[in-house]
């Protein structure tokens, strides 16, 4: 077995890393929960889970010109007809060699003898192919690709879809901002106040090597510096949980009283539904619904652990169902166009026709939350202006706008090609690039006369 010069085991941890990156490539689902899935029941060392967490991530990320990198070194064959385990592990070389700063031999020698476990044959291709690889001169490619197309130039140089790259020109003057700082990540942690004060959480926190920052809400916090990964510390998903910033001010938009009653149409997993309970210190009713059985009952589980006893949960299609509530929030299912730092996978997924299909999923979330209460908070981690001011545009017979004032954000979109919505200044944006949080669109809504 071969062993890094800082004497990690890298042979595991890139075998366990190609298998996760199948997962969520033939599941279509996220990192996160391709490796809930992959490592459930397995007696795993946190220290390897967390490097094959990292590499995941760090290929996910950068998939294009990792794929295009491959491409230039299989000569005729097309990627999409190797199989699976060898494809995320041919990957996972060229992220070694082109991106760690991992010796080419070292990287090629790793894949190539887990390529053996296989077959002697699997274990030659890779070999021919890693060694192709690292004779690739990206920046060379890159200047000739730019020559001929800037907008696939710039997809490749900052490591998004060219979708995206138009989205982004379409939605903030700096973009190019937004792209690299999709790329970073910044964790959030909110104390749930249900069960320990925010001092309390800090303290229990920093006794485990964790240092945190204030942010403008009082029960979350920047993470700064850790040692062990979140999820294995004592109080997780009991104490506190990991939530990014711009998440959480949603409940804060909603402002609920303590004896009021909430509608909350599409809450799995029930991260804002367990703010929201925070806020309401417990009292008063939330009626949290999601169409999701499985979402639903790890969302269950999750409120017990976090101590919530004011919630009803129904399994039932949001868009549909029937109650009366005081105020209602709508944090519907988006593109996450907002969420791709926390989500690599999103970026390599977007499909025309299901955006379309979104886009109406929306607008009935809308029009069903107007026979339910008079308030209604809008929001999603999506940055596209259709999901949002566009959503917003085509419901405004049902709806006021009414003005939001959070303490981080900044107006919404006041024109988008031939469209234009007035109200921009009464919504609220956030991005990567300027608030270091996930990309998010918050409005407040009154159902109107
Ligand atoms: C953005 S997530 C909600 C996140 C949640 N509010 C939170 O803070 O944890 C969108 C949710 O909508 C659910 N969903 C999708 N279509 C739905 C429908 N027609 N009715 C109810 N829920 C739906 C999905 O299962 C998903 O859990």
């Amino acid at each position: 077995m071969l062993a890094r010069p800082d004497g990690s085991d890298v042979i595991p941890t890139q075998k366990l890393a190609s298998e996760v990156l199948v997962l969520v490539e033939e599941n279509t689902i996220s990192v996160k929960e391709a490796l809930r899935r992959y490592f459930e029941g397995k007696n795993v060392d946190y220290k390897i889970r967390g490097s094959v967490h990292a590499y995941v991530f760090e290929v996910l990320k950068r998939r294009n010109l990792i794929d295009f990198i491959l491409e230039r070194s299989l000569g005729f064959r097309n990627l999409s007809t190797i199989k699976p385990f060898i494809r995320n592990l041919l990957r996972i070389g060229v992220y070694e060699m082109h991106f760690k700063g991992v010796h080419p031999a070292l990287a090629t020698d790793s894949a190539v003898r887990i390529a053996k476990e296989i077959s002697e044959r699997s274990a030659s291709f890779v070999n021919a192919i890693l060694r192709n690889a690292e004779k690739v001169d990206v920046e060379g490619e890159l200047r000739g690709i730019k020559r001929e197309s800037r907008a696939r130039y710039l997809a490749l140089k900052y490591f998004h879809p060219e979708w995206y790259v138009g989205i982004a020109k379409r939605v903030v003057e700096d973009w190019k901002e937004l792209l690299k700082a999709n790329l970073r990540q910044a964790t959030y942690i909110r104390a749930n106040t249900l069960r320990r004060s925010p001092e309390n959480v800090v303290r229990l926190l920093e006794k485990q090597d964790v240092h945190v920052e204030e942010t403008p809400l009082p029960e979350v916090f920047k993470v700064i510096s850790y040692e062990k990964p979140l999820a294995i510390l004592e109080g997780y998903e009991r104490d506190f949980v990991i939530q990014d910033l711009a998440s959480c001010l949603v409940s804060y938009a909603l402002n609920p009283q303590p004896d009021e009653i909430i509608a909350d149409l599409a809450s799995a997993p029930g991260s804002k539904t367990s703010h929201i309970s925070a806020i309401m210190e417990n009292k008063g009713r939330i009626i949290a619904v999601d169409n999701s059985a499985e979402r639903v009952e790890r969302m269950k589980a999750r409120l017990k652990r976090l101590g919530v006893k004011n919630v009803e949960i129904h399994v039932s299609d949001g868009t549909k169902f029937n109650t009366k509530a005081d105020k209602v929030l709508l944090d519907v299912p988006c593109s996450s166009t907002g969420s791709v730092r926390s989500y690599p996978s999103v970026k390599w997924r977007f499909d025309r026709k299901k955006f379309q299909s979104l886009l109406k999923l929306q607008q009935a979330f809308l029009r069903n939350s107007a026979e339910i209460g008079d308030e209604v908070v809008y929001s999603t981690c999506s940055i596209t202006f259709e999901e949002n001011e566009g959503n917003l545009l085509l419901t405004k017979e049902i709806f006021d706008v009414k003005e939001l004032k959070l303490p981080l954000g900044i107006h919404g979109i006041k024109r988008y090609g031939k469209k234009s919505f007035r109200d921009y200044k009464k919504v609220v944006r956030l991005y990567p690039h300027i608030h270091d949080t996930a990309g998010f669109f918050i409005s407040k809504l009154q159902v109107s006369g």
